[in-house]
């Protein structure tokens, strides 16, 4: 099995981004499409690490494997660097915030004006920085990149864009237009995209069935790499 020899990395949850010491924007990622893909990689993986942002408790407990906890969208990117191996496969279930409050107050903003203007600063891209580097560092040539993207129509064009765009291996698009897909439900609703070509349609699963058939096509993906699509 291909990714028996492999280290996944799996991202899952929000990120934080905090205003001041009590206040922060986010989003609804419950880290559930995450924790499902660490836990099938546990089952197939050499290694497997899952560096998530803030999630309910009790959907961490009893967990066998190595976790990183993070807060906001660059301490998800410092874990992913840290982690990165040359036989990495890094897959993004993670929501992080693409902006981020361009300050933090220390102390808690007190109620003043009749109106709060906030400036926000773009966050680092996860992916395109790790693919920046995969096609720059070349003992990490290898590394292979998972990527999501939530959509409610269009979904090919958007999709296989973001696919060019971030240079990914596989793009997994959640249907978030249906009421049981996408964020904090236990289903999904997944259309995978792969760079060689292939486009898989999954009806409505459970998102640990999910997490299955988007490993299986990740091991099919690494098994060609070699010979197809080494970029
Ligand atoms: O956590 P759940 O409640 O189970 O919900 C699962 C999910 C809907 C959050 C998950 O399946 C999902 O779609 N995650 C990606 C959501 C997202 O951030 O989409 P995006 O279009 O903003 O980003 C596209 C890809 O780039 C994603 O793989 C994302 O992880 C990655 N990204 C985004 C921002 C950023 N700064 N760096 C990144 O690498």
């Amino acid at each position: 099995m291909p990714l028996s020899d492999k280290k996944v990395i799996v991202t899952g949850g929000p990120t934080y981004e905090f205003l001041d010491p009590v206040r922060f924007i986010s989003n609804r990622s419950s880290g559930k499409m995450g924790k499902a893909l660490a836990d099938e990689s546990f089952k197939r993986a050499r290694e497997i690490v899952f560096i998530h942002g803030p999630m309910h408790k009790s959907l961490l407990a009893g967990i066998e494997y190595r976790t990183v906890a993070v807060e906001s969208t660059r301490e998800m990117l410092d874990a992913v660097l840290v982690e990165l191996t040359p036989d990495s496969v890094l897959i993004m279930a993670a929501a992080p915030a693409d902006y981020r409050p361009a300050e933090k107050s220390l102390t808690k903003i007190k109620k003043k004006e009749d109106e709060l203007i906030v400036r926000f600063v773009k966050n680092p891209d996860i992916l395109k920085t790790v693919a920046e580097i995969r096609s720059t560092q070349f003992p990490l040539r290898n590394i292979f990149l998972v990527g999501f993207a939530a959509e409610t129509n269009d979904i090919e064009n958007y999709a296989k864009n973001k696919m060019r765009e971030k240079d990914l291996d596989i793009i997994c698009v959640n249907d978030v237009g249906k009421p049981d897909a996408g964020f904090g439900v236990d289903t999904n609703i997944v259309t995978i995209f792969t760079r060689w070509g292939d486009r898989y349609e999954l009806p409505l699963l459970s998102k640990q069935e999910v997490a299955s058939r988007i490993l299986d096509c990740v091991e099919k993906g690494i098994e060609c790499k070699g010979e197809k699509f080494l970029p």
